[in-house]
């Protein structure tokens, strides 16, 4: 079996099992909120998607972010610890990287994970038991690559074991160069706009930064207006 990377979304590739990371923060709390009990997770690449979404839907929690921030209106942000406790069913989740990463990947991928450093070992071994070749999509940063997604990417390669491509071969021998995943997420870009942006939102990156503490994986279950429907 082939393990690949694309460190943007735009990035050419296709695999039948596609695996989307955005660490800070849209996956790490697309997992949390599964594992805490939301049954589905919208994700939206757009405001305005969201909101028409909620009200073709009859209702849910609406979340997400812009430059870190909780979106006006919107009930929620997008910090994994406001999804401790599910405020509703269904959670819409729009934010500036990661959800449009997910619906990129629907597009290429027979079927799409999301991955996180929170549900790793879970998310290896679902990626084992398909037994088919394997692209990881970083969500990266407004179409850059970025290291914290790069960070969990290489650890998803080293810990699947199986043949690389030169991408996820970089990725591998990156991970070893920070003294530990914190490290990674903290000097990355996403880490560093998470810090400008909204301090008060520091302890996101620690939280973020634990590894195969949940057991969830979600996976795309359908497309909707445009939107990726997730569930675990
Ligand atoms: C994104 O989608 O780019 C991230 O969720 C950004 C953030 O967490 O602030």
């Amino acid at each position: 079996m082939l393990v690949d990377v694309a460190f943007t979304p735009d990035e050419a590739g296709s695999a039948p099992t596609g695996i989307v990371i955005d660490v800070i923060r849209a996956t790490s709390t697309i997992c949390q909120a599964l594992a805490s009990g939301y049954a589905a997770v919208f994700c939206a690449a757009e405001v305005e998607e969201a909101r028409t979404l909620r009200d073709a839907l009859g209702g849910g929690v609406l979340g997400g972010e812009r430059n870190a921030v909780r979106i006006p209106g919107f009930d929620l942000g997008n910090s994994p610890r406001e999804y401790l406790e599910p405020a509703g069913d269904t959670l819409i989740l729009s934010t500036t990287n990661g959800t449009r990463a997910v619906v990129a990947a629907a597009s290429r991928c027979e079927r799409v994970l999301i991955a996180s450093l929170l549900n790793l070992a879970a998310l290896v071994e679902a990626a084992r038991e398909y037994g088919e070749d394997v692209l990881v999509v970083c969500a990266g940063v407004e179409g850059r690559p970025n290291l914290d997604d790069t960070y969990v990417a290489g650890r998803i390669v080293e810990s699947l074991g199986w043949k690389r491509t030169d991408a996820a071969e970089a990725a591998a021998r990156l991970v070893p160069t920070w003294g530990g995943a914190e490290e990674a997420l903290r000097v990355s870009r996403s880490g560093r706009n998470l810090l400008e942006n909204a301090p008060e939102l520091e302890p996101d990156i620690p939280f973020c930064a634990r590894e195969s503490v949940l057991d969830v994986v979600p996976q795309l279950v359908a497309l909707r207006d445009g939107a990726a429907e997730i569930a675990a």
